[in-house]
């Protein structure tokens, strides 16, 4: 078993969610945009939202992947989610990164500053080869992170657990 380590950066703390995280788990997650962008349906709740980071705290554990609680170190606010993910998905190609912020922090390149130490992260304790993304083609915001990463569209795909449209499949080779 792993523990969810804690990671610093510049502007931001990685760290393990907690319980108490679920009352801005759920704004988040409930945002309109949010909403639209992960297409999360007007059912979601108070106990989805706890499933969620119970799952993203478990993946750490059984996996040593899996996404951290997001705080703003100026303020310590809880402002959204980053970090890798690899369910038990037959058409999953390795280890995604992905995130998810508030849209009241929307364009200050958090969710850049949070994936490039979830990329630096991954390469150091994780074996893969590449890295990758899943990110809907209308999904302009999360590909400009993708880009200013180095990830490079390599196909466009329809994944199992979302059947309706095709998913943009991008992908971070480990650098030399
Ligand atoms: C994907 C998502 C996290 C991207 O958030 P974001 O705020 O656009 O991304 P960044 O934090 O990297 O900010 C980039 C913007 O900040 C600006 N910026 C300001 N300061 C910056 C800095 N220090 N470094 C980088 N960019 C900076 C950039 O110019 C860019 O502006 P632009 O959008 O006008 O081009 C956000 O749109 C989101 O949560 N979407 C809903 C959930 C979702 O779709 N998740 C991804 C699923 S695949």
């Amino acid at each position: 078993m792993h523990d969810c380590p804690t990671v610093e950066t510049e502007r931001l703390t990685l760290r393990p969610f907690r319980d108490d995280d679920i009352d801005r788990y759920l704004a988040v997650h409930s945002a309109p945009e949010v909403m639209a962008s992960l297409h999360i349906p007007e059912t979601f709740d108070r106990e989805d939202a706890w499933n969620q980071m119970a799952r993203h705290r478990g993946q750490w554990a059984l996996r040593r992947s899996g996404q951290w609680a997001i705080e703003l170190k100026s303020t310590g606010e809880f402002i959204g989610r980053a970090g890798t993910h690899r369910p038990e998905r037959h058409d999953w190609s390795s280890l995604e990164c992905g995130c998810t912020f508030d849209p009241a922090h929307w364009g200050h390149g958090y969710a850049t500053e949070a994936s490039r130490a979830t990329v630096d992260w991954a390469w150091a304790n994780h074996d893969d080869d590449q890295l990758f993304s899943v990110i809907l083609p209308a999904n302009a915001a999360s590909q400009g992170v993708a880009q200013r990463l180095g990830f490079t569209l390599l196909e466009e795909r329809t994944l199992d657990f979302f059947p309706s449209l095709p998913h943009g499949i991008w992908v971070l080779p480990r650098p030399e």
